[in-house]
């Protein structure tokens, strides 16, 4: 089921989330949930804030031809990506970061807004898949990326955040203009 999408400057998208308890049903159809609002959405990363729900859970649609992708957050064909290539994240942790990378983001809480974003360009990250395993995960390209950018969701952060204080100026100034003209 299509969920809404919470679209900034909602004060839900700065709470941070809380840890999954439970590994049930209701975890399972948020996952499942939050796949078909990305892929309705043409996203390619999705955090569980994004549809209202305070938990540390998020999902990203792993590219396969654009592993080594310049951009993240751009939209994409929905019909390219299988659901088996989505990557599941739930309480996901950061254990070791290194080394920068600039890479052009974007977010479907954000739509229409793309800027180049300076985050580790190499993670290991300790996470659960849906049943409550534990996992983990090493990555040093588009994915470790995508995860930062979900996890900071978790976190109550949004990657405009990023920017400098004349980029965040001007880009405040442009959401509003946009708000006015009923664009977003
Ligand atoms: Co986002």
């Amino acid at each position: 089921m299509i969920r809404e999408i919470v679209v900034y400057p909602d004060k839900r998208l700065k709470l941070i989330s809380q840890e999954v308890k439970d590994f049930d049903g209701g975890l399972c159809d948020l996952l499942d949930d939050m796949y078909d609002t990305m892929i309705a959405r043409n996203g390619v990363g999705l955090a569980a804030i994004q549809v209202g729900v305070d938990l540390r859970v998020l999902i990203i649609n792993i590219p396969l031809e654009d592993e080594d992708g310049e951009n993240y957050g751009e939209e994409r064909n929905p019909n390219d990506q299988p659901k088996d290539n989505t990557l599941e994240m739930i309480n996901p942790i950061v254990t070791h970061k290194e080394g920068h990378e600039k890479f052009q983001e974007g977010c479907l809480s954000i739509p229409g807004v793309y800027e180049d974003i300076e985050r580790a360009k190499y993670v290991k990250v300790d996470y659960y898949d849906r049943k409550g395993n534990k996992q983990t995960l090493e990555n040093s390209s588009f994915l470790a990326i995508a995860i930062q950018h979900e996890i900071d969701h978790l976190d109550g952060k949004v990657f405009i955040e990023k920017l400098s204080y004349i980029k965040r100026k001007k880009f405040e100034k442009e959401w509003k203009r946009k708000q006015k003209e009923g664009l977003i």
